[in-house]
């Protein structure tokens, strides 16, 4: 049994479906980069049935305004709702930053975001307090990161003074489905970006956009003594103490397929790479239409 404390936000008193073990956990994304998250949902919690949406018809949110991600992203939980999930992990930054207020207002079941279970881990991990942020330019210039760790923070009794350091990186995006994980011109664009975090001393570096974790070695080869975190790990670890607290997670494997994945465009891009991002294979792609 997990022994992480939820964040405040998580601890619902709203009405709730009556939900059962047996249901499915409900994941999305703008596109394959949650399915990251899919990979340590499927290590952590072996035992859960997972039915996945990836965006790809509207794929990247990382260039988009708040309204239209936190439309795209409405529909997607709307979806995974008519799917009856028992609880909705948003496995992409950019919505999380963007849309998981207007999401929790309407879902009638837990959503996680990535955002608060990041800044907690990275709280919990740096001693220095000096704190790097990378991700899309929405989720950087949301500020929802820098907002989190501040409102956190107040938890931590540290000497220093919080020092956060946030750099939108939109390279990366392409570089990771381009399965570019060590190529030279990863590294160099990793060498530019990753600069002014260096040049700060941080010791611990949120990874967050859920497409990130492919570069790790990259980014831990030019950042070689700081903590990253894998914002899509840290939120799987809230899912399931939600599970646990409320006596809903699956206790055996379930005989059907373990990742149901739905896509709003099926793209070969997606094909392609899909396997990378998760770590094994998909049997069955099916493409779906959301919203109007
Ligand atoms: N995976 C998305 C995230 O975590 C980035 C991709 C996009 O721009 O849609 O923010």
């Amino acid at each position: 049994m997990p022994t992480t404390t939820l964040p405040s936000q998580y601890s619902w008193s709203s009405s709730y479906h009556l939900c059962q073990a047996e249901q499915a956990i409900g994941v999305f994304d703008s596109g394959v980069g949650g399915l990251t998250v899919v990979r340590k949902l499927v290590n952590i919690l072996p035992h859960e049935r997972v039915i996945y949406l990836g965006d790809t018809a509207r794929v990247p949110y990382g260039n988009k305004t708040a309204s239209t991600v936190s439309k795209y992203a409405q529909e997607c939980v709307q979806f995974l709702i008519e799917r009856n999930v028992k609880l909705i992990i948003i496995a992409c930054n950019t919505a999380s930053a963007l849309a998981l207020d207007d999401i929790q207002r309407i879902a009638p079941v837990p959503v996680v975001g990535v955002i608060a279970p990041a800044a907690e881990s990275a709280l919990r991990h740096s001693r220095s307090g000096r704190i790097g942020i990378i991700g899309t330019r929405a989720t950087i210039h949301s500020a929802a990161y820098q907002h989190a760790l501040q409102q956190l923070s107040a938890r931590y009794d540290r000497q220093q003074e919080l020092c956060i350091i946030a750099e939108p990186c939109p390279l990366f995006v392409p570089f990771a489905e381009e399965g570019w994980h060590y190529h030279p011109a990863t590294r160099l664009v990793a060498e530019e970006y990753l600069a002014p975090l260096k040049y700060a001393s941080i010791d611990t570096l949120i990874l967050g956009c859920t497409h990130y974790p492919l570069l790790t070695d990259v980014i831990q080869d030019v950042l070689p003594n700081v903590r990253l975190i894998n914002s899509g790990e840290e939120a799987v670890t809230v899912a399931s103490v939600i599970l646990h607290d409320r006596n809903i997670h699956a206790l055996q494997r379930s005989m059907n397929r373990t990742v149901e994945c739905y896509i709003t465009d099926k793209s070969t891009a997606f094909l392609n790479v899909a396997e990378r991002f998760l770590g094994f294979p998909l049997s069955i792609v099916e493409e779906v239409h959301v919203g109007k």
